[in-house]
């Protein structure tokens, strides 16, 4: 059996998404220099995007967990959010940074940064690797995003379909979604 599994069109290569990801911890690195920083993974599907993110910043941050549940097993949004998991510290006072795989609807980063403005830190950004439908979400503001993508249904690193191809390591387009 090959790998993938299925039809996949690949979109943002390893490569590029690396570079960009280098980029991205470098501007956060001198942004939030001398700062109280917190990275806030939002599960599951941005792991990954985390763990890389981390490792390029050069700061001595916090990381915590978010587990957000926003879709069913579809490729299209239930428009329910849910907390499944939360976090295990405080952030009163301190500089929170969202870190998100894909802003759509911009439903679930709204949800979220309400909900975290009542535990007073001293701010709250938005990093998404991907974002979306940028036309449908201009009363949100994303202070670092990877790539725009075309509104097309994708996976990989961390970016599932029905919890499958999280695994992959570049970001590709399913072509033929349907079993
Ligand atoms: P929003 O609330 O509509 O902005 O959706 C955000 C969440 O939906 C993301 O955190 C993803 O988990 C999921 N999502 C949106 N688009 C895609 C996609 O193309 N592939 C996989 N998951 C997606
Ligand atoms: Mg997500």
């Amino acid at each position: 059996m090959g790998w993938p599994d299925v039809e996949m069109r690949e979109l943002i290569s390893r490569d590029r998404l690396q570079a960009r990801i280098s980029e991205l911890g470098a501007q956060i690195t001198e942004d939030y220099r001398g700062r109280e920083l917190v990275l806030i993974c939002v599960l599951k599907g941005s792991f990954l995007f985390t763990a890389d993110l981390s490792r390029r910043i050069e700061l001595p941050i916090e990381i915590d967990f978010l587990g957000v549940s926003s879709y069913g097993d579809s490729t299209s949004s239930s428009g329910v959010v849910q907390i499944t998991s939360d976090l295990t510290h405080p952030i009163g006072g301190k500089e929170v940074l969202l870190v998100e795989d894909i802003v759509d609807t911009g439903l679930t980063m709204t949800y979220l940064l309400e909900n975290l403005q009542t535990r007073r830190p001293n701010s709250v950004r938005i990093c998404t690797l991907l974002y979306k439908n940028i036309e449908k979400n201009h009363h949100l503001t994303i202070d670092y995003c990877g790539f725009e993508i075309p509104p097309e249904f994708v996976v990989g690193y961390g970016l599932d379909y029905m919890q499958k191809y999280r695994n992959l390591d570049y970001i590709g387009v399913l072509t033929n979604p349907t079993p």
